[in-house]
C-alpha cells in the first residue's frame, strides 16, 4: 500500500497560500496586499533598528544556546506583562499573571487552546463574524467545536455591537469567546470606549471565559491605548487569557516571537494555571525558541532602545494610515462610485474593502494583486511605487 496514493491534496491556506501563489507569477507588475506584514515605501519588510542594536549587542553578550525554562525566560515574561498591563498593574504586583513565551501568536492560541481543552473537554470556541483565517482552524485542531458570534455589520461598516452583545449574552458559561484586543483583523473596526465595559460585565456575569487575540499592540493608536480592554478585563479579577504577537510591532514575523499570559483571581490559581500550561508546552514543542524573546526583551529593557522602538512603531502605523487615505483618495479620483471613504477609519493593518470574491479573483487573474478572500486588503502592502497600478486596478474592474 502506498500510504499518499489515494489521498488528495490539501488545499492552499487562505492567506500564506496566497503568497506562495504570488511569488510564481510572472507578472511583473504582481502586488501581494494578502499576508499581514508591514512594508516600508520601498516595499521591503524591514529589521527595525531597535532590533538591529539588539541582536548585534546579543550576539556579543550571549554566552550559550543551552535550553530555556519550560515558559521561557522569566524577563521576556515581565516585559510582555508589562506591555499587557502597564509596569505598575496590580496583576503583576499580585502575581496574578503566568507568561509563556511561545512560538508566535499562533503557538500561543494552541497553547491556550490546548491547555482549555485539557480542562474544559466540553466547552466550545466563540469567534467574531469574521475572524483571522486561521483562529477557527487552531481551535478545531485543539478539539473544540466552533460557534460564531455577530461582529461586523457590512452596511454600517461598523461594529454590531447590540449583535455581539445578543450573542454574547447567551454563551454557557465555562465556553470560551476569542475577541481582539485591536485592530480586529480582517475588518479593521474595534469596539470603543465603554463597550469594552459592557463585554467585561457580561464574561464576569455569565462565567465564560475570554481568550483576547492581541496581535498589533501599538498599530491602533500606541502602546498604552490599544491595551485600554485587557486593562478592563485584568480589573475585574476574572479568568482570562492573552495571547500576544510580535511579529508586526517588533517585525520579528520569522522569529516566532509571542506569548500566552493566563490571568486569574489570584496567584495560587495562577500557579497551578502555570504548573498545567509547562506539561502542554513539553509535548508540543518543549520550550520555545530563545532569539526573537530576548531581542525584543532587549529593546524593553534598555531606555534608548525602547524609546526608538516606540519611534519606529508609530512610523509604521502613520505609514499605514497615509496608504488608507491614498487609496481611498486614488479610488475616489479615478471616478470609482462606491464610497470608500471607511477605509479611512479603520484600523491596524487591514482594511476590509468590501470588494466581492468576484473581484478578487478578477485582480489575481488579470493584474497580479492578490488579495484575501472576503476582500481584506494589507493597506501596509501599499507604495508610493504601486498605488496608482492598484487604484487603476480597482477602478478598472469595479466601473467594468
Ligand atoms: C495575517 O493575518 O495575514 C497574518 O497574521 C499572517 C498570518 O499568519 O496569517
Amino acid at each position: 500500500m502506498n500510504m499518499w496514493k489515494e489521498i488528495e491534496a490539501a488545499p492552499a491556506d487562505a492567506i500564506l497560500g496566497l503568497t506562495e501563489a504570488f511569488k510564481k507569477d510572472a507578472n511583473p507588475n504582481k502586488v501581494n496586499l494578502g499576508v499581514g506584514v508591514f512594508k516600508d515605501d520601498n516595499g521591503t519588510t524591514p529589521i527595525l533598528n531597535c532590533i538591529k542594536t539588539a541582536e548585534v549587542k546579543l550576539a556579543e553578550t550571549e554566552t550559550t544556546k543551552g535550553y530555556l525554562p519550560i515558559p521561557g525566560s522569566p524577563a521576556y515574561a515581565a516585559n510582555v506583562q508589562k506591555l499587557l498591563f502597564g509596569a505598575d498593574s496590580e496583576v503583576i504586583s499580585s502575581k496574578r499573571a503566568a507568561t509563556m513565551h511561545t512560538p508566535g501568536g499562533t503557538g500561543a492560541l494552541r497553547t491556550g487552546g490546548d491547555l482549555l481543552k485539557k480542562f474544559n473537554p466540553d466547552a466550545k470556541l466563540w469567534v467574531s463574524t469574521p475572524t483571522w483565517a486561521n483562529h477557527k482552524g487552531i481551535f478545531t485542531a485543539a478539539g473544540f467545536a466552533i460557534n460564531d458570534y455577530p461582529y461586523y455589520n457590512p452596511e454600517t461598516k461598523d461594529v454590531d455591537f447590540e449583535g455581539m452583545l445578543a450573542a454574547l449574552e447567551n454563551v454557557p458559561a465555562g465556553d470560551i469567546v476569542l475577541m481582539h484586543v485591536c485592530c480586529h483583523n480582517p475588518t479593521g473596526v474595534d469596539l470603543i470606549g465603554d463597550q469594552w465595559d459592557k463585554v467585561v460585565e457580561l464574561a464576569k456575569a455569565k462565567g465564560w471565559t475570554p481568550f483576547l487575540d492581541f496581535a498589533y499592540q501599538g498599530f491602533g493608536d500606541s502602546i498604552e491605548e490599544d491595551r485600554a480592554a485587557i486593562e478592563k478585563f485584568a480589573a475585574a479579577g476574572i479568568d482570562f487569557l492573552v495571547a500576544s504577537s510580535f511579529s508586526k510591532n517588533f517585525g520579528l514575523y520569522n522569529e516566532r516571537t509571542g506569548a500566552l499570559t493566563i490571568v486569574t483571581p489570584s496567584a495560587e490559581e495562577t500557579a497551578v494555571a502555570l504548573s498545567h500550561v509547562k506539561l502542554v508546552v513539553r509535548v508540543n514543542y518543549s520550550n520555545p525558541p530563545a532569539h526573537g524573546g530576548l531581542a525584543a526583551s532587549a529593546v524593553l529593557d534598555d531606555a534608548v532602545l525602547y524609546e526608538q522602538w516606540i519611534g519606529e512603531v508609530a512610523e509604521m502605523r502613520v505609514r499605514i494610515k497615509e496608504m488608507r487615505a491614498a487609496l481611498v483618495d486614488g479610488l475616489a479620483a479615478r471616478g470609482v462610485k462606491q464610497d470608500f471613504s471607511f477605509i479611512k477609519e479603520q484600523r491596524g493593518m487591514f482594511s476590509f474593502s468590501g470588494l466581492s470574491n468576484d473581484i478578487v479573483a478578477w485582480l489575481k487573474e488579470n493584474k497580479g494583486i492578490y488579495i484575501v478572500n472576503g476582500g481584506r486588503i494589507n493597506v501596509a502592502g501599499l507604495t508610493s511605487g504601486n498605488i496608482d497600478y492598484v487604484c487603476d486596478a480597482i477602478a478598472e474592474a469595479l466601473n467594468a
